[in-house]
C-alpha cells in the first residue's frame, strides 16, 4: 500500500520505522494533547502491532500509513484512515507529524489532502469524520482548510476534562469535497 505525493512517501510500516516512531512519541511536544498512559515506549509498540494487524486484513479496512521523507527516507509521521466503528462509506482521518515538523513547512496540509483524495476516491468513501481536541488549534485549523465542519463534542476522558479540553468531532462529506 503505497500513496505518492510531492514530498513523501505514505506506506505500511515496516520494522526498521520502530525506532524512529518511539522516539518522536517521546518528545515533550508530542505529549501536549495525550493522555499519560498514550506516550509510553509499550503504547507507542502496541501501536505499530496494530498498524501492521491492519496491513493484514482481507478484506482491508483500516490504513495508518508510515509518513517518509522521499528524498531522505526519515519517518517524519504518520497518518491514515481508519473504517473500524463507522458505517459503509464512512472512516476517520488522523495524520501526526514528529514535533520539530509542526507548524513549518505544511507537512501536513500535503498529507492530509493525500489521504482525502485516497479515501474519496480509491475508497469510494461518502464521508470522512476526524475526532480531535479543543486545545489543538493545529489540528482545527488542518481539517477547517479542507472544509470539515464542527459536528459534535463526544464525551471526553477524565484527564482531557481536568485540563478543560473537550473532545471535538468533524465531518467532510464527499460532496463539500468535491465543491472545494
Ligand atoms: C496535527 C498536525 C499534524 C498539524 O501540524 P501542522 O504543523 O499544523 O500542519 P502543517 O505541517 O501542515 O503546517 C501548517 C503550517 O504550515 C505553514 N504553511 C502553510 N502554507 C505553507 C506553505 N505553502 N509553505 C510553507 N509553510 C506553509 C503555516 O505556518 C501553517 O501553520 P498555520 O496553520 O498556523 O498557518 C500536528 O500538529 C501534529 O502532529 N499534532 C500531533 C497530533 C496530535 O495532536 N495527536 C494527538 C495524539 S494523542
Amino acid at each position: 500500500m503505497e500513496i505518492i505525493t510531492k514530498r513523501f512517501l505514505l506506506r505500511d510500516f515496516i520494522p526498521a520505522d520502530e525506532a524512529a516512531f518511539l522516539t518522536y512519541h517521546a518528545e515533550p511536544g508530542y505529549a501536549e494533547f495525550c493522555a499519560p498512559e498514550e506516550v509510553t515506549p509499550n503504547f507507542t509498540r502496541k501501536l505499530l502491532q496494530r498498524f501492521n494487524e491492519w496491513a493484514i486484513e482481507h478484506p482491508r479496512r483500516n490504513y495508518q500509513l508510515a509518513i517518509v521523507d522521499r528524498r531522505s527516507s526519515e519517518l517524519i509521521g504518520c497518518g491514515g484512515l481508519r473504517r473500524e466503528g463507522y458505517g459503509s462509506g464512512q472512516a476517520e482521518l488522523g495524520v501526526e507529524l514528529a514535533p520539530q515538523f509542526w507548524g513549518r513547512y505544511a507537512f501536513a496540509i500535503e498529507v492530509g489532502k493525500a489521504l482525502i483524495e485516497f479515501g474519496f476516491r480509491d475508497l469510494g468513501l461518502t464521508e470522512i469524520r476526524s475526532i480531535s481536541i479543543s486545545a489543538n488549534l493545529r489540528v482545527s485549523r488542518l481539517l477547517e482548510r479542507y472544509g470539515f465542519v464542527l459536528i459534535g463534542t463526544p464525551p471526553s476522558p477524565a484527564w482531557m476534562r481536568a485540563r478543560g479540553w473537550h473532545q471535538t468531532e468533524w465531518q467532510l462529506t464527499r460532496e463539500t469535497w468535491e465543491k472545494y
